[in-house]
């Protein structure tokens, strides 16, 4: 039998030591490109019959057109996102799966060390420390305990994020989409309206997924809602915060501070290294230089098992459509199973 041949779009080293050690189990040809898959690189993917593809790409119309044109039937997500990818241009021609859950913990854990850090300066003292300065000057934190954190976004990680809480002694209030009243209960935390966690929360953490609908959430208007030094932490999307409404909130000091792993024009810089390069970005130059924000290059999900759990679960996902089995991760922009179901004319890239 022919071997399944696999490109890998966006890869980095340590990518290729975790396929490559998982794909002892299943033999399939993988060829490694470190380009994204874009428009321009798509035609990298000729002869090959799936794609495999990250956070970054962009796999938008054409690049959809294209896969779709040269023979490849299947786009592998090695993530759980998929706001990268027009379901629409890939409804009823190609398959879309993805890595639902991989390691909510690495993501949460990520989250909560995030406000830890920028909460008590540990970035900043670990630099001066370096430079023989023991000052603690500038370092005032608060404490967590008794103050209170809104959760936007009570999925996998969500719920993660609040079981860590318990032990901290906050109030937690949320809000999703779609409820969770049993883990509300467990968690001991409250659903609130949205403009009621912009309105009360100390902490607002972000772990809903990009949709057409939530582009730029956090902006001038939600700003304007929020407790003066409101602390706000993304490890979502980038696009769910309008960067202009942010560096305005944190000139004005509305803002008391923000922790950034994603950032909505993440894709020329984020993974990559540009230290001989200047930042053409004014935003992410400009958010770069408050002391209170904390921008790190979209890695909460890097954690050893989550890496594991990738790999296991796109070759897995791999397998699964060129056999006969069901596929539990193919993307269906009504019945993903993130409870996150749009209007039901939105197309589905579910395989039949
Ligand atoms: P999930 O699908 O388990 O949960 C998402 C939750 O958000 C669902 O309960 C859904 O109902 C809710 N939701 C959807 N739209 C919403 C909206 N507009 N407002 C409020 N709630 C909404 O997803 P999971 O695994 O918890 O991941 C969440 C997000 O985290 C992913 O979509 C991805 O963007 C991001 N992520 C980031 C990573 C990183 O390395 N920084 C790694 C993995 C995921």
């Amino acid at each position: 039998m022919e071997k399944i041949r696999i490109a890998f779009f966006d890869t980095k080293p340590y990518d290729r030591s975790f396929f490559d050690e998982c794909n002892r189990n299943y033999h399939f040809q993988i060829e490694y490109f470190e380009t994204r898959l874009t428009p321009k690189s798509v035609a990298m993917a000729k002869g090959f019959d799936a794609v495999c593809a990250f956070v970054n790409d962009n796999i938008d119309d054409k690049t959809v057109d294209e896969l779709y044109n040269m023979g490849v039937k299947l786009i592998a997500m090695r993530c759980a996102g998929y706001n990268n990818v027009s379901l629409k241009a890939a409804y009823d021609r190609i398959t879309v799966v993805r890595v639902p859950g991989y390691s909510p913990y690495a993501v949460a854990e990520y989250a909560l060390a995030m406000i830890m850090t920028l909460n008590r300066s540990l970035h900043r003292a670990y630099n001066r420390i370096r430079e023989n300065n023991f000052s603690i000057n500038g370092f005032l934190g608060f404490d967590l305990r008794g103050k209170t954190f809104g959760i936007i976004g009570t999925g996998k990680i969500g719920l993660v994020f609040a079981e860590i809480l318990q032990g901290f002694g906050v109030k937690i209030i949320a809000y999703d989409l779609f409820p969770n009243h049993k883990a509300a209960k467990q968690y001991n935390f409250e659903y609130l309206p949205l403009e009621e966690i912009y309105r009360q929360a100390d902490v607002i953490s972000l772990h809903c997924p990009l949709t057409p609908e939530n582009v730029h959430m956090i902006n001038h208007d939600a700003i304007k809602m929020m407790k003066k030094g409101v602390f706000i932490v993304n490890t979502s999307r980038g696009k769910l915060i309008d960067t202009k409404a942010l560096i305005d909130g944190l000139k004005n000091k509305h803002i008391g501070a923000a922790a950034l792993d994603v950032y909505e024009e993440e894709s020329d810089y984020f993974f990559e290294d540009l230290s001989n390069h200047a930042i053409d970005d004014d935003k992410l130059a400009r958010l770069m230089t408050f002391p209170n924000v904390l921008v790190t290059s979209h890695q909460a999900f890097f954690t050893r098992e989550a890496m594991t759990n990738i790999a296991q679960v796109t070759l897995d996902n791999i397998r699964d459509f060129f056999g006969p089995k069901l596929l539990p991760n193919a993307i269906c922009a009504r019945c993903d199973g993130s409870r996150n179901c749009p209007p039901a004319n939105t197309p589905c890239a579910r395989k039949a």
